[in-house]
């Protein structure tokens, strides 16, 4: 099969916010416990976070990640995860009904944040409370010493505020499962109410409106466009959530949810933009799709939920080689929609359905997906150029035309290279791609990495944790007006160019 991508160094979307490339790690499941924390292993350090787990994140290069919920955080009382440890509450979990010992809170949480050299998107509890604790959680974190929850910050050992610039108001608080769910106008006042006294502490933070959980919830729009209309002048980001199961019963139907996905993010942006025109406004709401993810539903790790404990196995998954094509997808309508979505948090960065696994006592291994994001983030940067891509599709049930080829370009004008990402959906054919990139003028190639495995269903697992990984491709010729790269059956290409 054959496919054509035109570049024009004219022709650009925007420059891409690092934040896209995101994460989010929640008090949940083996998330923080028996995750990220782990004090009796052989590489803790000495305030027990797992080193070998740190130097993964680092090498994935997440320059923030949302915490510390989710669903946990509509019942979390923030004090109680601060001040000497041994005088922290031990506290039950009503979310996911587990046990919260406190050891890891919001200092613990930004030290280790720190290390991984990423920024920290607070959230604030909605569910349970409200506008006061909210301003106070944002005064321990943002304000100088002077105040009280500011002062209590210092004498905790952190003399400088943390500085954390994204604010989320809530969670999912839609969510018919939500601790202290909220109808929309609810919601929305209590949202209101809070973004207006956390700008008056600090007026430099960006603050994020809750969304509908995903958009298949009854209320989706009318929620968006009922909190938007009350909050519009209050917060920079509406949230968007999704994670897209597979069954493994209709590949190319499942491979067409990075379709799906851009129908939300259209979707989402035209509502901003409606209740926007309504207002005559100048300004514009931006997207922060803080929850993204495939879900795989099947080959589950053993999730043996033992209630009321601390850091069980809790939506445990082993990602298949088919999961991280669509996954790449994913991260190429982040790339493509980046004029509008600003924030995005990868969900969730270990243990629960995430790309990074630990053995309590063993090693750490990486799944499928751990590629794509890593790729993309270290080399998706710059800017974004509106990519042509023709070439035939497929149908599905639920679309009729599916391209073969998925493809977006990144100009990164410090490094001076173009970087082209493709997904070959195609199971059994491969794609000779032409790229036209002519105004770009002479190129040559840097790498070519390829993921690919021979079994769609292929994992990786802790005994055998290189079984999907990337290599590097082949036969891209580089000529006068670009290259002709060919994508493998079923493949995720990163192919990077070096400009003259
Ligand atoms: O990521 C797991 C859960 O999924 C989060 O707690 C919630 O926000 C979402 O529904």
């Amino acid at each position: 099969m054959k496919a054509k991508i035109t570049l024009h160094r004219d022709f650009k979307v925007g420059a891409i916010n690092p934040y896209i490339y995101g994460s989010f790690i929640e008090h949940m499941g083996r998330g923080v416990y028996n995750g990220i924390y782990e004090p009796t292993h052989p590489l803790a350090d000495k305030n027990g976070f797992r080193e070998d787990v740190k130097k993964i994140v680092r090498d994935m290069h997440v320059p923030i990640i949302r915490y510390p919920g989710g669903n946990f955080l509509s019942g979390y009382h923030w004090e109680d995860g601060v001040g000497p440890k041994e005088k922290r509450p031990r506290k039950l979990d009503a979310a996911w009904q587990q046990i919260e010992p406190n050891e890891v809170g919001t200092d613990e949480f930004h030290d280790w944040a720190r290390e991984v050299e990423s920024e920290v998107m607070m959230a604030v509890n909605l569910g349970t409370r409200g506008p006061d604790e909210a301003a106070q959680l944002l005064e321990y974190c943002n304000m100088p010493a002077g105040s009280t929850f500011a002062d209590m910050r210092v004498a905790y050992g952190h003399e400088k505020p943390h500085g954390d610039r994204v604010w989320c108001l809530g969670n999912e608080m839609d969510d018919a499962n939500q601790i202290c769910c909220r109808t929309a106008e609810d919601y929305a006042a209590i949202a209101r109410k809070s973004a207006g006294l956390m700008k008056k502490i600090d007026p430099s933070i960006k603050l994020v409106a809750c969304g509908s959980a995903t958009m298949y919830e009854p209320t989706f729009g009318e929620w968006e466009l009922t909190v938007l209309d009350r909050v519009y002048d209050h917060v920079d980001y509406l949230s968007l959530h999704q994670y897209y199961p597979n069954d493994r019963k209709d590949r190319p139907d499942y491979l067409a949810n990075a379709l799906t996905m851009e129908e939300f993010i259209t979707g989402v942006i035209a509502m901003c933009d409606a209740v926007g025109a309504k207002k005559r406004s100048k300004k514009k709401i931006n997207l922060s799709f803080d929850e993204w993810n495939v879900w795989p539903q099947i080959g589950k790790c053993n999730n043996a939920v033992d209630p009321w404990s601390v850091g069980p196995q809790r939506e445990e998954y082993f990602f298949t080689m088919e999961d991280a094509l669509l996954f790449g997808s994913m991260m190429m309508n982040l790339i493509r929609h980046c004029d509008r979505v600003h924030v995005a948090c990868m969900a969730q960065l270990i243990n629960v359905c995430a790309p990074i696994m630990t053995v309590i006592g063993g090693p750490a291994w990486v799944q499928s997906t751990y590629y794509p994001f890593c790729y993309t983030s270290q080399y998706g940067r710059g800017v974004a150029l509106n990519t042509q891509v023709i070439c035939d599709g497929y149908k599905t049930r639920r679309y009729e035309n599916v391209p073969w080829v998925d493809s977006v370009a990144v100009w990164n004008q410090e490094e001076n290279e173009i970087v082209v990402f493709a997904v070959n959906r195609s199971q059994d054919e491969s794609a000779q791609v032409e790229i036209n990139m002519e105004s770009f003028g002479k190129a040559s190639l840097i790498e070519h990495v390829v993921l690919e495995h021979e079994d769609k269903d292929a994992t990786n697992t802790a005994q055998n944790p290189d079984n999907v990984k990337p290599h590097a491709g082949g036969n891209t010729v580089v000529g006068e007006q670009g290259a002709v790269v060919t994508l493998n059956p079923y493949s995720w290409n990163m192919i990077r160019l070096a400009l003259k």
